[in-house]
């Protein structure tokens, strides 16, 4: 038995190669540092896409336009108490009313749902009113744009292409293991989305980043970062945005992101004080897990630059999973498809060290 299905196999996929100890991330044959920065969103999920959904057009921007005009209608449920819920339960409940399916349609869909229920979840609990998708415009600028109530620059859109494209697949993680649980039961594209949301919820998957904005802000000042992270390390807490199951070296999403970062700074001529700040963070962090882990190498993981460019971006920290999840969608469909195609049932044993059998009363 493995604790954690650590280095258990348990698909083959086409999809996504993550080489733990050369820090290396293969998406359908792209190094992902080629793909972020001079891919948008819609050609990452066509590149996933291809081969599992017989009529896929070779360019999903305008259909999945119209399927974000499409999902708009499900924003009508959305009320003042279920907008004032953590943004991700929130979106889920919207997402959940989607009805279950296994053709491109649905996939669309189920594409569109996060990148259209998260702005309205912000705007409602901000008091506002949602706005409705543009289906003439790329998936990111769109998503800003009803983010913020404003088009987003050029830069702005590109910045998120870069993040979207970055975490769309990554092999078995445990929010694609289990979307492909629940595909193998042939349930549906809505079920599997909804099991890979509700993984990817958790602080030690998709939702570090938002406690990574908590750290900076609690340390303050670079000054600041050693004592506050060695006391952090002392009370038994995780530093969050570091370690990976996987990555034995720095994460190369890490290094995709950061340069993302730096092309927005510059675009934007933000000062690069955050960015600098952050460096100064990690490099401490870096040091002590060095120290207090000896044994086990704890680098940079995807999750600490996600933040600094999400940040960047304006968007709240309490969105950022749900930001997650409207990139990593289309590799949990495409996953989905692939068990359906040719998966059998996934279902494990266990070893059972309860009570001896004794005979009940
Ligand atoms: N800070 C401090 N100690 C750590 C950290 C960390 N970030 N990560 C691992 N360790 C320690 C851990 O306490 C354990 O020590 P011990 O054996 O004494 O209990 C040892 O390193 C091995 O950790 P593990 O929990 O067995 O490793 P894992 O493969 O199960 O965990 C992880 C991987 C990502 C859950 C973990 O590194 C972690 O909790 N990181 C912080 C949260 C985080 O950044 N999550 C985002 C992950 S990347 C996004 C994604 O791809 O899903």
């Amino acid at each position: 038995m493995s604790e954690g299905l650590e280095g258990v196999i348990a698909a083959r996929t086409v999809l996504s190669d993550v080489d733990g100890a050369r820090g290396r991330l293969v998406i359908r044959g792209y190094a992902v540092e080629d793909l972020a920065g001079r891919t948008r969103y819609e050609e990452a999920a066509h590149l996933l896409f291809d081969g599992f959904f017989d009529e896929a057009p070779s360019d999903l921007a305008a259909v999945l336009g119209e399927a974000r005009a499409r999902v708009f209608a499900e924003v009508g449920a959305l009320d003042d108490g279920l907008a004032r819920r953590d943004p991700v339960e929130a979106m889920r409940a919207l997402l959940a009313r989607l009805p279950d399916g296994d053709d491109l349609g649905t996939a669309l869909l189920l594409i569109a749902a996060p990148a259209v229920f998260t702005p309205a979840v912000l705007r409602v609990a901000a008091g506002n009113t949602p706005i409705a998708p543009d289906p003439a415009l790329s998936h990111a600028a769109d998503i800003l744009r009803m983010t913020r109530g404003a088009p987003a620059t050029d830069a702005e859109a590109a910045a998120l292409d870069a993040y979207l494209v970055t975490v769309c697949d990554h092999g078995l993680n445990a929010s694609t293991f289990a979307a492909r649980v629940v595909a193998s039961t042939r349930a549906g594209l809505t079920s599997s989305v909804l099991a890979g949301l509700s993984a990817l919820k958790g602080p030690l998957h998709g939702g570090a980043p938002g406690p990574v904005i908590d750290m900076l802000d609690a340390i303050g000042t670079p000054r600041n970062a050693r004592p506050w992270l060695e006391r952090a390390l002392a009370r038994g807490d995780r530093l969050m945005g570091f370690g990976h199951r996987i990555y034995r070296v720095r994460d190369p999403r890490a290094d995709a992101l950061k340069a993302a970062v730096r092309t927005l700074a510059s675009a934007t001529g933000a000062a690069p004080g955050r960015l600098a700040f952050a460096e100064a963070v990690e490099q401490a962090a870096l040091e002590i897990l060095r120290e207090h882990k000896p044994d086990r190498p704890l680098d940079t993981n995807v999750e600490f630059y996600t933040a600094l460019l999400l940040e960047a971006l304006g968007l709240p920290p309490a969105s950022f999973t749900c930001v997650f999840a409207m990139g990593r969608v289309a590799g949990w469909l495409a996953h989905a498809r692939e068990q359906l195609a040719g998966g059998r049932l996934i279902r494990p044993q266990s070893v059972y060290v309860g009570p001896e059998v004794r005979v009940a009363a």
